[in-house]
């Protein structure tokens, strides 16, 4: 028996960092994506070969311990991590041999890890012939990022992998886990991803201190309101003009911008829904604003690239997406506009020094397809 899983990389349009702080986000897939084909075999052991990485690797389903976290993330530890967490979660799977190829670019904030642990969790279920429904792979997959791999990552980029929809954009209420897709009216615009191509070092220690910065928020601010609140997602903009200068700096910033971005994915999906690409650019420039001035997680290269794009005629917006600190940007455009915006970015970046920047011109591609055993 012989399954294939194909899952893609992500952009978001809207809504970052909002994920773990049970917010809204608004993200597509590309098209550039991760393919794995298994075949079962008798003993409970994965064997697994990258395209992209010489050699093999090879580990038993019997033990799975979890990793030591000091050591670093190597491609087959997305693997262990798939498989530990179904063990978790109580399904038996089979032995199996795994040969994984991806065309997602490593390290550019477009979640070629979430790609990788979701095609090969679709094709290891499908091949031990469980049935799960596409949310639940999504959260065993997510489940695998934050506890065994160790990066407290929120669930987007896994629903983005396993649920999304060609044409569409996913609106995604990260507390319910309800979504709704949302039909891109981009018949006359494009939405372009720049990326920066600056290493994202810091990316993991400030990701996390984000998410800490906003726990101890949370912490304190049921007595600042005198009511319990579960998240930043429970803040109105009411509570926060009265709350925000009485917590410390800056966790008073970072509430603001949760606060606004969750806001601004509604209104950022009303506006799409509606086919206002204007409306929706706009968003996308206040969503950069806050995350460079209140969540502090651009880059200079990142704020160049919204500047300059931003400055081009038949540019609506733009906007980093994805965790930040180097990684990719996203311009929606009037098609016309694109060379322009290509040659202006290419020369703002050579004035600098930098390195070119790279273009995806794809969008809103498919989510998870499987064949030969499925769910
Ligand atoms: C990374 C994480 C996501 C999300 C974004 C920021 O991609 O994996 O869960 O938090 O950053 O929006």
């Amino acid at each position: 028996m012989k399954v294939r899983a194909t899952a893609p990389g992500r952009v978001n349009l809207i809504g970052e960092h909002t994920d773990y702080n049970e917010g809204f986000v608004l993200p597509a897939a590309i098209d550039y994506a991760v393919t794995v084909e298994a075949v079962a075999r008798k003993e409970r052991s994965v064997t697994a070969r990258s395209a992209n990485f010489p050699g093999s690797e090879t580990f038993s389903l019997e033990s799975l311990e979890r990793r030591d976290g000091s050591e670093k993330i190597r491609w087959v530890d997305y693997l262990k991590g798939v498989c530990w967490a179904f063990g978790e979660a109580g399904y038996r799977l089979r032995g199996a041999q795994l040969a994984i190829s991806s065309s997602v670019p490593v390290g550019s904030g477009l979640s070629s890890s979430a790609a990788l642990e979701v095609a090969v969790a679709a094709a290891l279920a499908g091949l031990s012939g469980l049935k799960l429904e596409r949310r639940e792979l999504a959260m065993l997959c997510w489940r695998a990022e934050n506890e065994y791999i160790g990066v407290r990552c929120g669930v987007m980029d896994q629903f983005a992998a396993a649920l999304s929809r060609a044409g569409h954009a996913m609106l995604l209420d990260c507390r319910s886990l309800e979504y709704e897709y949302i039909p891109l009216p981009l018949e006359r615009c494009r939405l372009l991803i720049v990326d920066s191509r600056v290493p994202r070092a810091l990316a993991v220690s400030e990701y996390n201190r984000r998410r800490e910065e906003c726990e101890a928020a949370v912490e304190q601010l049921p007595g600042l309101l005198e009511r319990p609140l579960r998240s930043l997602r429970d803040l109105s903009a009411k509570e926060l003009v009265w709350v925000e200068g009485q917590l410390p700096d800056p966790l008073g910033r970072r509430s603001r911008y949760i606060v606004e971005e969750n806001e601004r994915v509604k209104r950022a999906a009303a506006a799409l829904r509606s086919g206002r690409l204007e409306e929706y650019g706009r968003l996308m420039g206040l969503s950069h604003t806050g995350l460079r001035d209140l969540y502090e997680v651009s880059s200079p290269e990142l704020d160049e690239i919204v500047e300059a794009a931003t400055a081009v005629p038949g540019v609506l917006g733009a906007r980093m997406t994805g965790a930040g600190f180097g990684g990719c940007a996203i311009v929606l455009l009037e098609r016309e506009a694109e060379s322009q915006v290509r040659q202006r970015l290419g020369e703002a970046f050579a004035c600098r020094r930098w390195r070119e920047p790279s273009f995806y011109p794809t969008f809103a591609a498919a989510g998870l397809t499987l064949s030969g055993g499925g769910f």
